[in-house]
């Protein structure tokens, strides 16, 4: 595969970042919303690059102690390639040199890759929210500590 590099996102990455929100169909993080998110205090937003070209993303937000993991997109191309795996690695580097005690997030429990990803890196679901997208899909919550 070509070479890739992981590195914090600028504001000039925000357009493919909306592309590939929507190409995920996370509708409500294509319309805007990444841009603000990353501008937050305490966000984390870490780009995938290849060639100049972005294919995914990670934006996580610390409060305190503890953080949450938003959202995680690549691009559908570029999928199976070991790039989530190293952008969540990077970013969960990234919250351990904060002193980060505690990292959550939410996942459809039907989307079995994420999960796979997520508890190879040693996340472990805590338990279920039920109806959490649309009012109809439940999602894990994991966490690591
Ligand atoms: C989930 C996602 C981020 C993974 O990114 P990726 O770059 O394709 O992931 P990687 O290549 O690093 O790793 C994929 C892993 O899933 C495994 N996998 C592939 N298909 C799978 C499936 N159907 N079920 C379970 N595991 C699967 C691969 O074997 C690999 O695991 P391994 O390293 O142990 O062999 C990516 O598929 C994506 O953007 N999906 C759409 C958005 C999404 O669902 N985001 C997560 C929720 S926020």
């Amino acid at each position: 595969m070509d070479r890739f590099v992981i590195r914090p996102g600028i504001e000039s990455d925000h357009e493919d970042v909306k592309r590939i929100a929507k190409e995920c169909n996370f509708l409500s993080w294509s319309k805007g919303s990444v841009r603000s998110w990353a501008k937050t205090p305490g966000s984390v937003f870490l780009v995938a690059e290849i060639d100049g070209r972005i294919v995914g993303f990670i934006l996580s937000r610390t409060v305190l102690d503890e953080a949450e993991i938003l959202v995680l997109a690549i691009n559908e191309k570029y999928r199976n390639k070991g790039i989530g795996t190293l952008l969540l690695l990077r970013n969960l580097q990234f919250l351990g040199d904060q002193k980060i005690r505690r990292i959550f997030l939410e996942v459809d429990v039907a989307n079995e890759m994420a999960r796979h990803l997520y508890e190879k890196v040693g996340f472990k679901v805590d338990g279920v929210r039920k109806k959490y997208y649309d009012g109809k899909r439940d999602a894990y919550i994991m966490s690591y500590n």
